[in-house]
C-alpha cells in the first residue's frame, strides 16, 4: 500500500480536483484505492456526492483510536472516507498530545493489505491536520497553478517537507503537477521553469502532463460527479488520463529497476 497526499498550503490550486481525478483514475486502472478527504472544508466529500455528518465526520474518527471510521464505496475498487467542518476540532484534540502528528498514519496502517493506494486530499494550511497528512504519506504530489506568486508557496512547502523528514524519514515529493494552465501566457512557462529548478533541487520533477484550465473542473463537483463521468472525452479528462498514465508508468519503471 502506498499513501499519496495532494498537498500545497496555498489554496485553490486543484488539490481536491486532482485527488478525485487521481483516485478515480487509479481505481479504473484496476488499483484498489481508498480516497480520504482530510480537509475540514469537505469539498471533496461534496464533489463525490456524499452527504455526511459534518459535525462529526468519518475523517475525525480516523484520529480517534477507539472507533473506526465509516467507509463508503464510490464504485468498484474505490472507497472513500468523508470529511466536514468537525474535522477542524482535530487541531484542538491533538494539540496537547505527544506524537500528535502520527494519528492518521496509525489509522491507515489498518488498511495495509486492503488497498494498493490511499490518496489523501489535504487542506490549505500547515496545521496539525496537515502535519498528520505529511506524516502518513510515503509521497506527496504538489499541484500548483503557474502564476506570478506561486513560487513562494512552493519554496515553503519544500522546506516543510525537509522538516517533516525528522519524523517521516522517507517522505518524498513525487512530483509537481501544473494545474489550471493557460499555455498561451508567457508567465505560465516562466513559472513552470522556476518550479522545475526547485524540483530538481529536491530530487523531484514537474510532471510532463499539464492540466489545462477548463470549466469542466469547476462544474463537475457541483453535481457530485467525477470529471470522467461528467464530461468523458473532454480535453480536461484527456489531461487527467495522461497524468494518471504518467503516474502508473513511474511505478512500472521503478519495479523494472528493482528487478
Ligand atoms: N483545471 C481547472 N480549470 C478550471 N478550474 C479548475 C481547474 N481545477 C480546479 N478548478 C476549480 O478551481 C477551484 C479550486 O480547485 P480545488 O478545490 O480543486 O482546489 P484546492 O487546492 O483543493 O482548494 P483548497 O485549497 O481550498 O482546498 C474549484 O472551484 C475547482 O472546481
Ligand atoms: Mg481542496
Amino acid at each position: 500500500m502506498r499513501v499519496i497526499g495532494l498537498v500545497n498550503q496555498k489554496g485553490g490550486v486543484a488539490k481536491t480536483t486532482t485527488a478525485s481525478a487521481l483516485a478515480y483514475g487509479l481505481a479504473r486502472n484496476g488499483k484498489r484505492t481508498l480516497l480520504v478527504d482530510f480537509d475540514p472544508q469537505g469539498n471533496l466529500t461534496v464533489a463525490c456526492g456524499i452527504v455526511t455528518n459534518e459535525g462529526n465526520p468519518p475523517a475525525l474518527k480516523l484520529i480517534d483510536l477507539k472507533t473506526s471510521a465509516e467507509i463508503e464505496n464510490l464504485e468498484p475498487g474505490l472507497d472513500f472516507v468523508a470529511s466536514g467542518i468537525g474535522l477542524e476540532t482535530a487541531n484542538m484534540i491533538l494539540a496537547g498530545k505527544p506524537c500528535r502528528e502520527l494519528y492518521l498514519k496509525r489509522a491507515l496502517k489498518k488498511f495495509e493489505n486492503e488497498y494498493d493506494y490511499v490518496v489523501i486530499d489535504s487542506n490549505p494550511s500547515l496545521s496539525i491536520i496537515t502535519l498528520n497528512v505529511l506524516s502518513a504519506c510515503d509521497e506527496i504530489i504538489v499541484p500548483f497553478k503557474p502564476e506570478f506568486n506561486s513560487e513562494k508557496g512552493v519554496n515553503l512547502l519544500i522546506e516543510t517537507v525537509e522538516e517533516i523528514r525528522q519524523i517521516n524519514e522517507n517522505l518524498r515529493i513525487r512530483g509537481f503537477l501544473v494545474t489550471m494552465a493557460d499555455r498561451r501566457r508567457r508567465s505560465t512557462n516562466e513559472s513552470v521553469e522556476y518550479v522545475k529548478e526547485q524540483a530538481q533541487g529536491c530530487q523531484s520533477k514537474v510532471y510532463t502532463s499539464w492540466i489545462r484550465q477548463s470549466v469542466v473542473a469547476a462544474d463537475a463537483p457541483k453535481i457530485g460527479k467525477s470529471v470522467y463521468d461528467y464530461r468523458p472525452g473532454s480535453p480536461l479528462v484527456a489531461d487527467y488520463e495522461a497524468f494518471v498514465q504518467e503516474f502508473l508508468k513511474e511505478e512500472e519503471d521503478a519495479d523494472t529497476r528493482k528487478k
